[in-house]
């Protein structure tokens, strides 16, 4: 909620618009600073996302993802948006990919969030660039 009051966005409440329940959380957030620093391109925008295992598999993620990336576009005027996660979450990566972003193997890391040696302390970044359409050439 501070980072909806200080940078005009955060994490949000996903509904599934079936029946108004609460599924799980997907938005855009920044980079705390000991994350930040493990990762070479020093990123400040990434797309996140948790979801209920009860709706997992129906494209939930990819669709609010979308909307999600669509808002940082459209409403924010951002023009580039990160995504990181463990290297064997292959369900998080798939999702990156579907919705269009690219892996970015030179911005590869290992996150401080785990243990020397942990299956997760490897992590992938993906990245996407986007924006609003240029003008038209004079
Ligand atoms: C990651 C997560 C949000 C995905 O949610 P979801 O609504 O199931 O995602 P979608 O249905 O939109 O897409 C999932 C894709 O992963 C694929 N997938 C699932 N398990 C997979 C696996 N083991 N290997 C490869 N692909 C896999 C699915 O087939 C689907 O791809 P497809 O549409 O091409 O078939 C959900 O799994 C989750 O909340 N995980 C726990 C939290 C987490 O890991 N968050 C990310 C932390 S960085």
């Amino acid at each position: 909620m501070a980072e909806h009051t200080e940078r005009g966005f955060g994490m949000l409440a996903a509904e599934d618009r079936r029946d108004g329940s609460f599924i799980g959380v997907i938005g855009l957030t920044g980079f705390g600073a000991v994350l930040k620093a493990a990762i070479p391109s020093q990123p400040s925008l990434q797309i996140a996302w948790q979801l209920a295992t009860r709706v997992w598999g129906q494209g939930l993620a990819t669709e609010g993802a979308r909307a999600v990336l669509d808002h940082a576009w459209t409403a924010l005027h951002e023009t580039e948006v990160v995504a990181v996660t463990a290297s064997i979450n292959m369900p998080s990566r798939r999702v990156m990919e579907k919705i269009g972003m690219h892996h970015e193997p030179s911005d590869d890391f290992l996150s401080p969030d785990f243990p020397k040696g942990h299956p997760l302390e490897p992590h992938v970044l993906y990245q996407i660039r986007g924006g609003p359409p240029l003008p038209p050439a004079p």
